[in-house]
């Protein structure tokens, strides 16, 4: 049987490469070639990538080799990927079929939606990997399929309420940041609008989600017009189904900022449930003075804290002094890194409670690890997982801003220790267990995720030969020689 080659294309951001990467090893491991595409500013700071057999990677340059900063215009960028993005495409296609080695499925994520269309051209099936929630993808399909209107009209209303097929009632402060009067990127949506767009012209597409059948079974049936196909949790094996004890990290992150042995041998020494581990992802960047309430927020709560505290661009916040007074004091309470091995920090033994912002990967990985989060949400699709985590999975609750929309330490405190003591934090814990359990059962041989890969793979290989296209490409090169 020929080997099948699968393209997976990655937006240059760590939360869409992670889940990506994941995937990229799980083909593998059903014998598959998977070729490897990014940006050549997201290849660089991929220092500890995975060797493995059957996995290549390729970077392009999307004309932004320093990568996209703070101030620089996004529909430029969006535009320069496209395209630089499609010409790699079609060169590592053409270069594959000369290698006798053609593309057979293209999979791309969710800010690259012209994939699809160039894979249609070169006559090469392909699906979006979705890397949020199969909720999330619901609302931006019925917002731009009957209930736009509806939520622009109402959002400012204080009791704005939408029901919608496969997901508990949402108000404005569970839906993605995009629809917000506040939100300060307004051409964000019309990005969604043209996934969705994409993904209608085929006929019950496919989507490959990054969840699963017990996490959200509605939700992942809720759209008639698309076939959501859950394949995740996307989490390093060790840590998840054990099949592969070596696969400990995503293999494309930035840990080079910190040495992982000084802070596992720092969590080595702590009780069992006894560590808050706070993270907030790798785009949102806090105010000094919200990074100063959650400083005093913990050393408050007098428990040992892991705190990934990454510098703020200059640029982002013009107010004076240090990030943070009392280092010193923290730095004896805790531990301050600027990165970690998060999945391996959350299912260290010693791990009590996540305060998250609830990028998707790390409510994902917070489930796995079976650790109930404290939510404080900043923007994309973070308050609806919020949402999620606090009432319909009940694994953790929502930190409340104040009118300066600031959490302030003593809330931050109050939540962590509903969270870590007994009552209400004792069902948290009990739930997070539960889930724990269910993520793995989903990947384990014969598990829902495992057998809907595998059906996916198997469809894969009865598809017609992909090569057509990629040869109408190579003929009218050579005609033109
Ligand atoms: C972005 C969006 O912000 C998020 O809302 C969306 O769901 C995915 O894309 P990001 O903010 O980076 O993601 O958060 P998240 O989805 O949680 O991904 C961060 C990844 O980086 C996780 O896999 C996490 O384990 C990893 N990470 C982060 C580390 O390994 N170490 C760190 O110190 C911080």
């Amino acid at each position: 049987m020929p080997q099948l080659h699968f393209l997976i294309l990655s937006f240059p951001a760590q939360g869409h490469i992670n889940p990506a990467i994941q995937f990229a090893k799980r083909l593998v491991r059903t014998g598959s070639h998977v070729t490897f595409v990014t940006s050549v500013s997201a290849h660089r700071r991929m220092t500890n990538t995975v060797t493995l057999d059957g996995l290549t990677y390729t970077s392009f340059s999307d004309g932004y080799d320093d990568g996209f900063k703070p101030g620089d215009n996004l529909l430029h960028y969006m535009a320069e990927i496209k395209r630089h993005g499609s010409q790699a495409l079609m060169d590592i296609s053409v270069a594959a079929t000369n290698e006798h080695r053609p593309v057979t499925f293209i999979v791309y994520n969710f800010l690259l939606p012209w994939v699809a269309d160039l894979a249609r051209d070169l006559q090469v099936p392909s699906s979006l990997l979705w890397i949020q929630p199969a909720s999330v993808l619901n609302i931006y399909y019925y917002y731009f399929n009957g209930y736009g209107d509806f939520v622009d009209k109402n959002i400012s209303n204080p009791s704005f309420s939408m029901e919608l097929p496969g997901l508990p009632l949402l108000t404005s402060k569970d839906l993605p940041s995009f629809f917000l009067p506040t939100n300060p990127q307004p051409h964000t949506l019309s990005l969604f609008k043209e996934l969705i767009v994409t993904l209608e012209k085929e006929t019950k597409a496919r989507v490959l989600v990054n969840s699963f059948e017990a996490l959200e079974g509605e939700a992942l049936r809720a759209i008639d017009k698309f076939n959501m196909v859950a394949i995740g949790p996307l989490i390093p094996s060790a840590f998840l189904d054990g099949k592969d004890p070596s696969d400990t990290s995503f293999g494309g992150d930035m840990s080079f900022f910190s040495s992982r042995d000084y802070y596992m041998e720092w969590l080595n020494q702590k009780p069992d449930a006894s560590v808050v581990y706070v993270s907030f992802g790798t785009t949102s960047r806090l105010s000094k003075k919200q990074v100063r309430e959650i400083a005093g927020g913990l050393l408050e709560s007098r428990r040992p804290f892991l705190w990934v505290l990454r510098p703020a661009p200059e640029e982002n916040d013009k107010e004076e002094g240090d990030v943070v007074e009392n280092m010193e004091e923290l730095k004896q309470e805790g531990m301050v890194i600027p990165w970690c091995s998060q999945v391996e920090v959350l299912c260290h033994r010693s791990i009590g409670c996540f305060v998250t912002h609830c990028g998707w990967n790390s409510t994902l990985e917070g489930l796995v690890a079976g650790v109930p989060m404290v939510t404080f949400p900043q923007w994309s699709d973070q308050a609806t997982n919020a949402k999620l985590i606090r009432d319909v999975w009940q694994t953790g609750l929502r930190l409340e801003v104040n009118e300066a929309q600031l959490v302030e330490g003593d809330e931050l405190k109050r939540s962590i220790e509903i969270v870590m003591e007994g009552g209400r934090g004792e069902q948290m814990r009990g739930n997070a267990k539960r889930w724990k359990d269910l993520a793995r059962e989903a990947v384990m041989d014969g598990g829902s995720s495992d057998k809907n890969l595998n059906a996916f793979v198997d469809d894969v290989r009865l598809l017609d030969s992909p090569v057509c296209g990629v040869e109408r490409i190579l003929d009218s090169a050579s005609a033109k020689t």
